[in-house]
């Protein structure tokens, strides 16, 4: 069936400035880490894909080793996009990144100019894209000095493979030395994706404020720490979810008792604010002026639906705060 966008999408979705970019991000992001690859129902990725659109997401975030099998959550998106998508390529941001795991040899992997140009090659000829909007260098290599990985960054945005730069899973002070960098390459970094949710704060020790000081944009992944702050897991593992599966990234040991004992208390509260737990933990993620927007993965539409609804109630009072803080400790 022909695909129509939903005309009054954008007025179901608030837009935040990208640190001190020109660009706007939606608060709500859609990831194809998990959900979107080889093992995964077409008709089901798509509609997903299709009602993230109707909502006002224009942000869809990638990256080489997504699937499994590797490479295939590209090679879907692009699918998608050359079905339903690509009459709104200009109305989409869509990034991609290199660092794991991808082929074998001394350049798959990590952060060598080889490898980072090779694989955004890749990237593209699997979305059949012309150009990314955001790349980013995945993770940081302990073995590759960063200027090489930044300056094959700053290639990428100079031969137009990429519109901007980013960067993920640096601590504060990688991030800080590779902002140097890039600014002084003159390509400053646009955007920096760390692992941040209720249950991981490392972020708070000093990347944000690097951010925030730099005028970059903060876009957490796992915001839901990969469906644990949701109702889900609060009468076991179900069948089908990603705790359960055996390609999926949350093990079963995660779910542990302590762990669904939080859930709980944090579900009880999310109640009283007339919320989901789902609604809650990414409402608690953008009361934070410096996170630009909140990296969700969804396996159903109805997820997808119900993490839109956080926009709703993003306030929280300083007692709720103060709950939230005791029940995390
Ligand atoms: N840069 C990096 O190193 C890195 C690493 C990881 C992820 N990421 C990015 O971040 C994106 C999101 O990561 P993530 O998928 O772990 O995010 P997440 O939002 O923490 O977890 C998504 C999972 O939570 C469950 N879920 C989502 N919304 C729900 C709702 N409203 N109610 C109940 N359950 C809900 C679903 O699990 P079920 O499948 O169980 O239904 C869904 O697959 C990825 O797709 C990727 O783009 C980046």
């Amino acid at each position: 069936m022909n695909y129509t966008p939903n005309p009054s999408r954008y007025e179901k979705m608030s837009y935040r400035r990208c640190g001190k970019s020109g660009i706007r991000l939606p608060e709500i992001s859609l990831g194809l880490w998990h959900n979107f690859g080889g093992v995964d129902t077409f008709e089901n990725y798509r509609a997903i894909l299709r009602a993230a659109f109707d909502v006002g997401i224009t942000h869809f975030d990638l990256a080489n080793n997504y699937g499994p099998p590797p490479g295939s959550a590209e090679e879907n998106f692009g699918i998608i996009l050359k079905k339903d998508l690509l009459p709104y390529r200009d109305e989409l941001i869509i990034s991609s990144k290199a660092g794991y795991l991808m082929w074998s040899g001394p350049y798959g992997e990590w952060g060598s100019r080889k490898y980072l140009i090779a694989s955004c090659e890749q990237s593209l000829k699997r979305t059949g894209l012309d150009y990314f909007d955001i790349f980013y260098s995945h993770r940081p290599d302990p073995e590759t000095p960063l200027e090489e990985t930044m300056g094959a960054l700053d290639y990428l945005v100079r031969s137009g493979k990429a519109l901007y730069a980013g960067l993920s899973n640096y601590n504060a002070e990688q991030t800080a030395r590779a902002l140097i960098i890039l600014k002084d390459l003159g390509t400053p970094c646009l955007i920096h994706q760390p692992k941040y949710s209720m249950f991981v704060r490392d972020s708070e020790n000093g990347l944000l404020d690097v951010l925030g000081k730099n005028g970059v944009g903060c876009i957490p992944f796992s915001p839901l720490a990969q469906g644990l702050l949701t109702d889900k897991y609060l009468h076991g593992i179900p069948e089908g979810s990603r705790a359960a599966l055996e390609h999926g990234y949350l093990k079963k040991e995660e779910v542990s008792e302590a762990v669904v004992n939080k859930i709980k208390q944090l579900n009880e509260l999310a109640q009283k604010r007339g919320q989901s737990l789902a609604q809650m933990a990414l409402a608690w993620l953008l009361k934070d002026e410096r996170v630009t927007t909140v990296l969700i993965g969804a396996s159903k539409v109805s997820q997808l639906h119900d993490s839109r609804g956080a926009l709703e109630n993003k306030h929280f009072s300083s007692d709720e705060l103060s709950q939230i803080e005791s029940i995390l400790k």
